[in-house]
């Protein structure tokens, strides 16, 4: 069966394929299709923004789509940046003006900065819908460390490791990260 993947983020895109690697499941990714309109996530959670993803594009192409909406929850800053992570430091802002705000942010507060990503997978199909949530506690840190991944990635380190995501391959952060856990539950439900 194949999938649409809704996203345009390559780092995302790479977990996913991994994670759906072991299934007959083909997952096509957005880019085959060219270029798109820009979707507007104005949901007020995880799950509304996911769903505004798979609606939009099953409802061009026709194909059974699976979306994830994620973000990053910091607990000395009320759940900031949460559904708006990906546009923290304004409109067309990149990874690095989103790490440099969030450090700026956290200086006025004491450490630990505890946070957790948290991630909505969903699948729809024009008549089905079916989502599942992962969360990945951890820490932020002042400095940046590690290039692979991709947003937060390099100034998070999850519990119980020292490394950042950012130091971790795919594979290392797919057996723990929030989108690992998300999508890995979708998977099964799809599968059974
Ligand atoms: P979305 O594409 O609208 O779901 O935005 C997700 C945003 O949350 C990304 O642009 C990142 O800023 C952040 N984010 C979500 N998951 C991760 C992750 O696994 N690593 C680092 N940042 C993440």
């Amino acid at each position: 069966m194949k999938l649409i993947f809704a996203s345009e983020n390559k780092g995302k895109l790479k977990e996913v394929l991994q994670i759906f690697s072991d299934t007959n499941f083909e997952i096509i990714a957005l880019s085959e299709f060219g270029e798109i309109q820009e979707i507007i996530e104005d949901g007020e959670t995880y799950y509304d923004n996911a769903l505004i993803k798979a609606k939009f594009i099953f409802d061009l192409y026709g194909t059974p789509t699976i979306a994830d909406d994620s973000g990053l929850s910091v607990e000395q800053l009320g759940g900031k940046p949460g559904v708006h992570s990906a546009r923290f430091a304004g409109e067309n802002c990149t990874f690095s003006d989103n790490n440099k705000k969030l450090k700026k942010e956290l200086s006025v507060f004491p450490k630990p900065h505890n946070a957790k990503f948290i991630s909505c997978a969903l699948f729809y199909d024009g008549s089905k819908i079916i989502s599942e949530i992962g969360e990945l506690p951890g820490q932020i840190i002042n400095e940046f460390r590690g290039s692979h991944g991709f947003g937060y990635d390099p100034i998070f380190v999850p519990d119980g490791f020292n490394t950042t995501l950012g130091e971790m391959s795919v594979e290392e952060k797919n057996k723990i990260s929030h989108r690992a856990i998300s999508f890995s539950k979708l998977k099964n439900k799809l599968i059974s």
